[in-house]
């Protein structure tokens, strides 16, 4: 069975179209990452698997159910973390799980609790107040309280936000050891194309609301594994016969199989002289979602939608 199964899902507000004809699937077992820029709607798609927002059209099954029919049975064998601060500084973790449990309902939660917080490393501090906390322990007494109701499916709204490398891998951690040892199913959203590399076993990139691309992170590199030349010039260039992915002013991004071998002739022909600056980005994930829209994630998330389309359409040529 699926855990997760989205049909040309669709969601408006007002005439803005948030998600548009979004359809992916999450197998059961899996750490599933749901990726895009800012406003790629990420959170919207969430939200309308958890049933907190009804999709305009299309339809969402979670273990078979379908969303908008059995939220309440829904709601029940989902996790939710939030992307949002929920934790009550000024409670301690135990009673910010106490919360959690009067909202679902747990009955015998307070052994739940302390297993789970003996599970994230926690129990030492189940009686300290969470205002003490750094953002590594707050994501993980979120993600406690997300299981606190035994579900079989977690989803994740930006676990790693604002976390410092070594937090951000100490949550990595944590979210593998969830899905091995808990056999909790994964979705979570990203901005980071490293961190769905380097969790997910597949991954689906989204952008202003629609669906660009999507396999597991092997077969994306594979696939899209190009080399992206970026170089600034003095003067404007013609680079006829270079795929050219996107231009601005005088720089240039260059799609190209292998940029050491073909590094000499592109310098020869824009003229070393005039060449201002230049860099490679060797084939990755990121370089998949440049090689597809010309833009890197960050740039993506600030372009206008018909610049972006066409970028897009000329990707796919
Ligand atoms: N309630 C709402 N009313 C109107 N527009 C909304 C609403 N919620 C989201 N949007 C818009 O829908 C788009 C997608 O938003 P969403 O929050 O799903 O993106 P996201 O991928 O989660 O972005 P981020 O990475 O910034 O969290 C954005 O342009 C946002 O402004
Ligand atoms: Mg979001």
């Amino acid at each position: 069975m699926r855990a997760i199964l989205l049909e040309n899902v669709t969601k408006k507000f007002g005439d803005f179209t948030a998600v548009d004809g979004l359809s992916f699937h999450v197998d059961e077992g899996e750490i599933f990452g749901l990726l895009g820029p800012n406003g790629a709607g990420k959170t919207t798609t969430i939200k309308m698997i958890t049933g907190l927002l009804r999709p305009t059209s299309g339809r969402i099954e979670v273990l078979g159910m379908d969303v908008t029919k059995e939220t309440m049975r829904v709601k029940e064998r989902l996790g939710w973390v939030s992307s949002e601060v929920i934790l009550d500084d000024d409670l301690t973790a135990m009673q910010n799980l106490w919360i959690q449990a009067k909202l679902y309902g747990v009955k015998n939660w307070k052994e739940r609790a302390e297993n789970l917080l003996r599970f994230f490393g926690l129990e030492g501090f189940k009686d300290s107040k969470v205002k003490g906390f750094s953002t590594g322990m707050r994501k993980k007494l979120e993600i406690a309280m997300a299981l606190l109701h035994s579900p079989e499916i977690i989803l994740m709204d930006e676990p790693t936000v604002g976390l410092d490398v070594v937090s951000r891998k100490a949550v990595w951690e944590v979210i593998t050891r969830v899905n091995k040892e808990l056999k909790v199913t994964v979705l979570l959203t990203t901005h980071y194309l490293e961190e769905a590399d380097s969790l997910c076993n597949r991954i689906v990139i989204i952008n202003r609301g629609k669906k660009v691309v999507e396999g597991t992170p092997e077969e994306l590199k594979n696939s899209y594994a190009y080399d992206v030349i970026e170089l600034e010039s003095a003067v404007p260039l013609k680079l006829n016969g270079w795929d050219v992915i996107y231009s601005d002013g005088n720089k240039y991004r260059i799609r190209v199989k292998d940029a050491a071998s073909v590094l000499p002739s592109l310098i020869m022909e824009v003229g070393p002289q005039n060449l201002r600056k230049i860099s490679v980005k060797r084939a990755s994930l990121d370089s998949v979602f440049i090689s597809l829209t010309g833009l890197s994630l960050e740039e993506a998330g600030g372009i206008d939608e018909r610049k972006l389309q066409m970028i897009l359409r000329r990707a796919r040529r």
